[in-house]
């Protein structure tokens, strides 16, 4: 039996942001690299170390704690009716090479403290809450982005990929799990699979990584829909040889210069879609043997496109391609790979989610703004199992993936209001 609820005392009851600003400095020393930088792999000795200081708040607060086959770690509180479908919110703690300290994390903080908010304020939730930390939404490692909800959301064709995927070291993807104290005896990930219904809700706190929240001074971001993303891997062969000795008129075959001219290419055909929304970068780019006085017999690139429009995003892809092609044929290199790696749809928020946190922002006082998101995110793929939203927090000039990255703690303490008001209405609905 639980009293009528009001949810007065939670429009009333601060967040602890002293303890939260100091958890997520702690969370940034678990790094690779120096600070301001984090640099946090999946499954390395940093990240093992991340996930115990999560579960281990995760306990603090009162959670049941989960972990899957890959590492995605869930902490339940279970409502008065655990028998409906839980409502849940998250996001992830790993961390792209020499990147800041507040992407993901504060959807994964944020959220046991808005946890920590309900329970203070009295609050009984109907529903369950579940606060989820994604394994993997970062592609450093194995070169997939969301690996965790993506799994979650029950995609077959990654379970299968898993069984062959291995790192740049050429550790398997199955070892490094194991490493983590995953998947033991398990070659099968199906396990990891999420039903569709097995949420009523997903909710993800994240800092925007844009300016426009900044710039207008607003403190909510309602996101409506998380843009299309796309990865490409590319390698070009040709035949090597002295840098001195090759005169130039003979047919060199440099794979280098393939790839700065694809990777040019890409700028180009981006440019044409004539959509400030198309994007394209290729952010990695390496030659073989890499020697400055041997031609480049081998390169390497990784693409990524990205557009609100997929369709749009499709056919960018599909020039990158027919460029790879004519450049291998002109320059006499072999393409020996053009890989997509994922080619994903884009993702729209769920209207009764949006509704609910803009009340929650109106309850609160707190000024909101419909938005896009440009990142991806594990929404993306919740989405596909579960009615999703998303709750933007401005960030100075909207840097991220970079050690500049930076989020006011007020501003980190309005998103966890509106997630803890927000999780609550949903929680009794
Ligand atoms: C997420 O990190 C993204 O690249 O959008
Ligand atoms: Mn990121
Ligand atoms: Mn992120
Ligand atoms: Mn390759």
């Amino acid at each position: 039996i639980h009293e009528p609820q009001s949810q007065d005392s939670l429009l009333s009851l601060s967040v602890d942001s002293e303890g939260l600003q100091k958890q997520i400095d702690e969370l940034s020393t678990l790094s690779e690299t120096p600070a301001p930088s984090v640099t946090r792999i999946l499954y390395s000795e940093k990240d093992v170390l991340a996930r115990r200081f999560i579960k281990n708040l995760m306990g603090l607060s009162g959670l049941s704690v989960r972990e899957d086959a890959v590492g995605n770690i869930f902490g339940r509180w279970d409502g008065d009716e655990p028998e409906l479908a839980p409502v849940s919110t998250g996001s992830h703690i790993d961390a792209i090479p020499y990147s800041g300290k507040y992407d993901g994390v504060i959807g994964v903080l944020g959220a046991i403290e808005a946890i920590n908010v309900l329970k203070r304020s009295g609050f009984k939730p109907k529903r369950s809450l579940e606060v989820i930390m994604f394994t993997s939404e970062e592609p450093t490692r194995f070169g997939i982005s969301c690996l965790g909800s993506r799994l979650l959301a029950g995609s077959k064709e990654l379970a299968e990929l898993l069984k062959k995927t291995v790192d740049s070291q050429n550790i398997s993807f199955f070892d490094a799990a194991r490493f983590a104290g995953y998947a033991n005896h398990l070659q099968d990930l199906t396990s990891v699979f999420l039903e569709k219904g097995s949420y009523s809700a997903f909710i993800e706190l994240h800092i925007e990584q844009g300016p426009i929240l900044e710039e207008e001074a607003t403190s909510i971001g309602v996101v409506t829909a998380i843009a299309a993303p796309a990865s490409i891997k590319v390698d070009f062969e040709g035949s090597g040889g002295h840098a001195g000795a090759v005169l130039m008129p003979m047919s060199r075959n440099d794979a280098g210069l393939a790839a700065a001219e694809l990777a040019l290419a890409v700028e180009k055909f981006v440019l044409e879609s004539g959509s400030i929304d198309t994007v394209g970068t290729v952010g990695i780019l390496e030659l073989h043997p890499g020697a400055i006085n041997s031609i480049p017999s081998k390169s390497h690139l990784e693409i990524d496109t990205r557009d609100i429009d997929e369709k749009r995003r499709n056919v960018v892809i599909e020039k990158i391609h027919q460029s790879a092609l004519s450049i291998s044929e002109n320059r006499g290199v072999k393409l020996s790979e053009f890989k997509i790696v994922n080619q994903d749809p884009p993702a729209l928020s769920d209207d009764l989610i949006t509704m609910a946190m803009e009340s929650a922002c109106q309850e609160l006082n707190l000024t909101f703004r419909k938005m896009i998101s440009r990142a991806y995110h594990d929404s993306l793929f919740m989405a596909r199992i579960s009615p999703m939203g998303m709750i933007f927090i401005p960030c100075y000039k909207g840097y991220s993936h970079k050690p500049e990255e930076f989020a006011a703690i007020e501003d980190i303490a309005n998103g966890v209001r509106v997630l803890a008001l927000t999780l609550a209405k949903l929680s009794l609905a």
